[in-house]
């Protein structure tokens, strides 16, 4: 059976407190962060890592990353902390910010899924770090989605995959930010971004840091954005945009046509087809991001024969965004 915890209510330090001795006890837990919703586990505890795999469907060689309530936390379970990483630290946590550290013998293989590395931040969402620190052990984060699908920022679509699979949900409202945390590696003097999210490249330069782009990353070839239908990605400005889209739907009239697009053309498509997926306002990328998997989760839930997909601006948050959009249509613009 699953228990729900719903954060906003009063008075639920008890029911926060026995979640916390279900993980320390092998329990598994679906947990808010502020990038999107994650599955806790034990990440001391090998049997418990092993229940994370099965529940996400997850490759065994696709390495966990894990979430520690404060430094001293950190230093248990990681070989050495250096300068570059004292600085990130300093300046990103707790945050969206992952880190790989040299890990050390007391985290169990299976974590790492055999990598001698491990990604660990202090996540900025309250009541993860209370109930990391109630547990009193580091807890493993994951997306909680299974493998292949959209990650889940919404607690609704959190308890619709993970209800009868998990021990506790804890539903703590939507992600305040809405993408995965962006993941870097230091190699002597260079911080290597495998995965971009909200901390982009240039935040990092900011603070004199050399930055190099690398996507050399354990799950380089898997797919993680799958809506499990065919898309297009809309290219050019908004101009050409709406004419490249008008000219689709006239020559397609047979098709079931779905679209994800600014909220400021819905009047303009949405009794031309089948469904309109409104992402956000072409003015707001902030919101458009925190909105992203929720988009993308409708999308998968819309019976369509193709979607077509409205382009941001390639830069900043709005390549972020894009990056995963392009990922979503496999490529496919027009
Ligand atoms: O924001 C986030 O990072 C969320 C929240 C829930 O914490 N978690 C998350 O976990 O996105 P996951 O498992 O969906 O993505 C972690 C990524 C995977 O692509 C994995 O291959 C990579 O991190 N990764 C894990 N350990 C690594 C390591 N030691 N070196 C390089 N990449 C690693
Ligand atoms: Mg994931």
């Amino acid at each position: 059976m699953t228990k729900i915890i719903y954060m906003k209510e009063k008075n639920n330090e008890d029911i926060l407190k026995e979640c916390a001795m279900s993980i320390r006890n092998g329990g598994i837990v679906v947990l808010p962060t502020e990038t999107v919703y994650g599955i806790g586990a034990n990440a001391l505890d090998k049997n418990a890592v092993e229940k994370i795999f099965e529940v996400k469907k997850r490759k065994k060689n696709n390495p966990l990353i894990v979430l520690v309530s404060d430094i001293d936390m950190l230093k248990c379970i990681v070989k050495e902390i250096n300068s570059i990483h004292k600085t990130l630290i300093e300046n990103f946590w707790p945050g969206p910010l992952t880190i790989v550290f040299d890990k050390n013998d007391i985290l169990p293989d299976n974590v790492s899924g055999g990598y001698e590395t491990i990604g660990i931040r202090i996540p900025g969402n309250t009541t993860a770090i209370n109930l990391i620190k109630q547990s009193g052990v580091p807890i493993t984060a994951p997306s909680a989605n299974i493998s292949g699908m959209p990650s889940i920022t919404d607690p609704k679509v959190a308890y619709e995959v993970f209800d009868g699979k998990v021990d506790y949900i804890i539903d703590d409202g939507i992600s305040t930010i809405g993408i995965e945390s962006t993941i870097v590696r230091v190699e002597t003097d260079v911080v290597n971004i495998l995965r971009c999210g909200k901390i982009l490249p240039e935040d990092i330069e900011k603070l004199g840091l050399v930055v190099k782009i690398s996507s050399d990353i354990p799950s380089k070839n898997n797919k993680h954005y799958d809506i499990g239908k065919n898309s297009i990605i809309v290219a050019g400005n908004e101009k050409e945009i709406l004419e490249k889209i008008n000219k689709y739907l006239k020559k397609n009239l047979d098709k079931k046509i779905g679209m994800i697009g600014f909220d400021e053309h819905y009047d303009i498509f949405s009794s031309k087809i089948e469904k309109y997926i409104k992402m956000g306002s072409i003015n707001n990328y902030d919101e458009i991001l925190k909105r992203l998997f929720n988009t993308l989760n409708e999308a998968q839930k819309t019976d369509v024969d193709i979607f077509l997909i409205e382009s941001l601006e390639n830069s900043g948050i709005g390549q972020v965004i894009m990056n995963k959009l392009i990922e979503v249509s496999d490529n496919n613009f027009m």
